[in-house]
């Protein structure tokens, strides 16, 4: 996409835009409103000039108190501000998000094969908008905000147009137009768009459609586009990772597990690590795995099938546009239980792949019915998620299996969606009714309720009900 012309500034500050690709190298400025390299048409990266800025000398500095109050305090983001500079401090927006819990869960541990104490799960569920969208969007609407949009758009399996709605609805800052595809979207997820009064756009199509036209649009309209091909969205994203650190008194654990859709949170993951090393806060990167659904599994074909790399820059596009020619020839569209990530066409695939060099990357697929199954695991084991979360978990699983995880490895799993995002998936799975089971999960591939926690029926009975309670409990 072009730029649009919302803004433009000059060319290098201490915080520039920068083209992922290094035979490229372009630059823009950082109210240059733009989602790709106007010279080669690749992403962009916000790139800091760290000599010129005052980065923490150490990640403990972090533990000093903040001034209350202000942004810094609200936000789980705006903590750590200091590592993504962007941002004026006088121009940061806040809904409180950013502030999940890293949870040691032995029980979940156990299926997936671990010791005792070396699974975490990060539950980034328990942001304002329920997803781990939050984190991004601050970063994107802050920008947004310092450009002088007025309407932002996104197309969405349902998480960054709820982020995005909610946003626009408690700030007033920006009227929100949300594009989705045709019934792959929870009730969750669409409700909360339409409670928080977004525009909300429904194409008859998938997210791939969605995601090509909504391009258009900012581009006709110049309309600020909040998807994560928006750079500064991963610059929030990156905070998901300090966190974990911060929980883990600053060590980095041996893996991080995360599903992959867009590939917005494992590009972001790479170059909060890549940038940590680079200033000397961290000894020794985590290992990226990152989990398709097997219905849409394209990064685990590309990476683990036909050999993708990132190259140390020089990736190998005519390999990546081969699959995506064999995608459109064989009218394949994306297909999984974890709508969150069906997805066939990943924009954020190059830094991605950048991300996987970086930290030692491997990428794994997972069916709907291991997804499912390790939801139920996460449910029953603390707070729960919504199924594209789990996928972590069923991948951390495989991975253990396969031994390329340790048992006495730290893995820190990211649950990425709260439990109520999409509960006909998860009463579909607990429940009797064959009927709604497969309605929801038999059509998907999943044949099994391997955890099911059926409800117990019985009449309006006292003696029934104390013979029940008896009885299971
Ligand atoms: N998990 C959840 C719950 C998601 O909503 C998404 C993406 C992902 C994982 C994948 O993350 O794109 O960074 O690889 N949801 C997007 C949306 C596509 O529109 O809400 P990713």
């Amino acid at each position: 996409m072009e730029a649009t012309n919302i803004s433009v500034s000059a060319r290098v500050d201490v915080a520039f835009q920068r083209c992922i690709l290094p035979s490229c190298g372009a630059t823009y400025g950082i109210e240059d409103v733009r989602v790709e390299c106007g010279r080669c048409g690749h992403l962009l990266d916000v790139a800091y000039d760290w000599d010129r800025l005052a980065p923490p000398a150490s990640l403990a500095e972090f533990d000093a108190a903040t001034i209350p109050g202000q942004p810094e305090a609200q936000s789980g983001v705006w903590r750590f501000h200091r590592l993504l500079p962007f941002a004026q401090r006088d121009k940061l927006v806040t809904i409180g998000e950013g502030r999940t819990l890293l949870q040691r869960a032995d029980r979940v541990g156990q299926y997936v094969g671990l010791s005792g104490g070396e699974l975490h799960l990060q539950y980034e569920g328990l942001n304002p908008s329920g997803s781990f969208k939050d984190n991004g969007m601050v970063a994107a609407f802050t920008h947004a905000r310092t450009v002088g949009a007025k309407r932002a758009a996104c197309a969405s399996t349902g998480n960054t147009s709820a982020s995005l709605a909610a946003f626009c609805s408690v700030t007033r800052l920006l009227s929100a137009v949300i594009f989705i595809g045709s019934g792959k979207i929870s009730y969750g997820k669409l409700s909360q768009a339409l409670d928080y009064g977004a525009l909300t756009i429904q194409i008859a199509g998938d997210f791939d459609d969605a995601m090509q036209r909504v391009r258009e649009v900012s581009q006709q309209l110049g309309i600020y586009l909040v998807n994560s091909v928006n750079p500064f969205r991963l610059e929030g994203q990156k905070t998901i990772m300090y966190r974990v650190l911060d929980a883990l008194r600053w060590q980095s654990p041996d893996w991080i597990v995360v599903p992959g859709g867009n590939l917005g949170n494992s590009s972001a993951f790479g170059k909060a690590f890549a940038e940590l090393k680079e200033l000397g806060l961290i000894d020794r990167m985590p290992r990226l795995a990152v989990i398709n659904a097997a219905g849409a599994n394209t990064l685990y074909e590309l990476y683990e099938k036909r050999g993708a790399r990132w190259d140390g820059g020089k990736p190998d596009s005519a390999l990546v546009d081969d699959y995506y020619r064999e995608l459109d020839e064989s009218h394949a569209k994306a297909s999984t239980i974890a709508s969150a990530i069906e997805i066939n066409r990943p924009v954020n695939l190059y830094k991605c792949l950048r991300a996987l060099e970086d930290m030692d990357g491997v990428v794994r697929e997972v069916t709907d019915q291991q997804i499912m199954d390790a939801k139920a695991q996460v449910g029953a084991g603390g707070l729960g998620c919504e199924p594209a979360s789990a996928a972590s978990v069923a991948g951390a699983k495989l991975l253990r299996s396969e031994g390329i995880i340790g048992p006495e490895e730290r893995v820190v799993c990211i649950l990425t969606g709260h439990q109520l995002k999409d509960p006909d998936a998860t009463v579909a799975y607990h429940t009797t009714d064959q009927e709604k089971f497969n309605q929801v999960l038999g059509r998907r591939g999943v044949k099994r309720a391997s955890y099911a926690n059926r409800a117990v029926a019985v009449s309006n009975n006292l003696e029934e009900i104390i013979r029940a309670i008896q009885l299971y409990s």
